[in-house]
């Protein structure tokens, strides 16, 4: 056997949710097991409900094994959303033998969700449902039925209080995607991330709202978290990130206070601590700002949790902002990697960020300096190019008031 040759790209089956699809790398892949992690209440059965739903009333043979709820209580909520007249077959059980037999008929479902591994066991294995063996029994016996019938097994698993899904490890090594549904219950948006992808990109995030009548795909979710941004306001700086494939712009909210302890406070909500205490120390020793001291507060709105450096340079522009209480214009985007020595470095995929900026009316970019001579290709806003943190320091001492009003 070679690597080349017979197999083609692996057909994919759309969900219909198209946050959903996209976070998959473009679908679900038959045969393919993928495990759904979150917070308990986060919207997991009402996530996979919609998917299977949809799917089902695409005529796709769907099935939604509860171990959780009882028939009334999913019939209840797909009342709720909608979705009582798709023809998805429902059946609550916990015993794997049961649930296996009848996966086992004469015809195979295309998609099956279990909801959740957890409350599945097998009766050879003396263990309470929910304990490592029995997790890891149940997952094998299904993804090796999964594999053999050519289904999609949709897997259900709880999060323990230290966020990772509870259960061994090893379940999210025999899976070929593990995706986390996360938010802030105070939100009502959630994300869904993709963690592992056999068949993907990882980076890639679905965005959804949670209303009463289920779970909302956002297509421009820049806008949303941008929907409550007050303008004027000293310590508050709009980030142009990316989230996988997709630009995203997101508020990003500083408090500097002087501390009346003599540790002073530090705490950060949708960022990395560590990088935190870096950009301040850089605008310490750098910029001369003493920062140190001071209780430091840091927010990323909406709930959104930022992985990339990029975010460095608007955080320092928030924390500025904040301790000299220059507001930041409010139509400008900021976005950058700060060095150790204060350098400002460029980030990836430049243009799209700009682009996303444009489109939702901003006049205004903050942004690495090239080394090349390619500029940002015909940027179509105002375009201040940094190469030192001191340049975005600047703009809030006198640089900035004349270009604030
Ligand atoms: N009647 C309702 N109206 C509006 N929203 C509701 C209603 N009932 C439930 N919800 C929303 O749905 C969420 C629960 O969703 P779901 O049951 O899908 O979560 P889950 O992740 O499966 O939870 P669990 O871990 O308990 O299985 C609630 O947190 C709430 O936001
Ligand atoms: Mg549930």
């Amino acid at each position: 056997m070679t690597l080349n040759g017979g197999g083609v790209e692996p057909p994919r089956r759309a969900t219909g949710l198209s946050e959903l699809d996209r976070v998959c790398g473009g679908g679900l892949v038959p045969g393919s097991a993928l495990l759904v992690g979150g917070d308990p209440g986060i919207g997991k059965s009402t996530l996979l409900l919609q998917a299977v739903a949809a799917l089902a009333t695409g005529g796709a043979r769907c099935a939604y094994v509860s171990g959780e709820e009882a028939v009334d209580q999913v019939r209840l909520r797909a009342r709720r959303l909608g979705l009582s007249n798709s023809p998805v077959m429902l059946a609550t059980a916990t015993d794997l033998r049961d649930i296996v037999a009848s996966l086992e008929g004469p015809q195979a479902p295309d998609v099956v969700v279990i909801d959740s591994i957890q409350t599945m066991f097998v009766d050879s294995l003396d263990s309470a449902p929910g304990t490592v063996a029995q997790v890891r029994a149940c997952a094998q016996e299904l993804i090796r039925l999964a594999k053999r019938r050519g289904f999609v097994l949709l897997l259900v698993g709880h999060v323990t209080k230290e966020g990772v899904i509870a259960g061994p490890r090893v379940l999210e090594h025999m899976v070929d995607t593990v995706l986390y549904f996360e938010g802030d219950r105070g939100h009502q948006f959630r994300i869904l991330r993709a963690v592992k992808n056999r068949f993907g990109a990882t980076d890639e995030i679905g965005v959804f709202e949670m209303t009463d009548v289920g779970l909302v795909e956002v297509a421009n979710p820049s806008a949303l978290f941008l929907a409550e941004r007050r303008g004027n306001v000293a310590g508050s700086c709009v980030f142009a990130g990316i989230e996988g494939t997709r630009p995203m712009l997101v508020e990003i909210q500083a408090l500097v206070a002087p501390s009346a302890m003599g540790t002073p406070r530090r705490a950060v909500v949708g960022w990395d601590t560590g990088r935190l205490s870096m950009v301040l120390a850089v605008l310490d020793a750098r910029c001369g700002l003493a920062l140190s001291g001071n209780d430091v507060y840091l927010n990323v709105a909406g709930g959104l949790r930022i992985g990339e450096p990029a975010a460095d340079l608007a955080v320092a522009a928030a924390l500025v902002s904040s301790a000299t209480g220059q507001p930041m214009a409010a139509d400008t985007v900021v976005f950058g990697e700060v060095g150790l020595s204060g350098e400002v470095r460029a980030v990836s995929q430049p243009d799209q960020r700009v682009k996303e900026a444009a489109k939702l009316g901003f006049a205004q970019a903050v942004v690495p300096r090239r080394k090349a001579k390619t500029p940002l290709a015909a940027a179509p806003l105002t375009v201040r190019a940094v190469g030192h943190l001191q340049d975005v320091v600047a703009l809030f001492q006198g640089g900035r008031s004349e270009r604030a009003t």
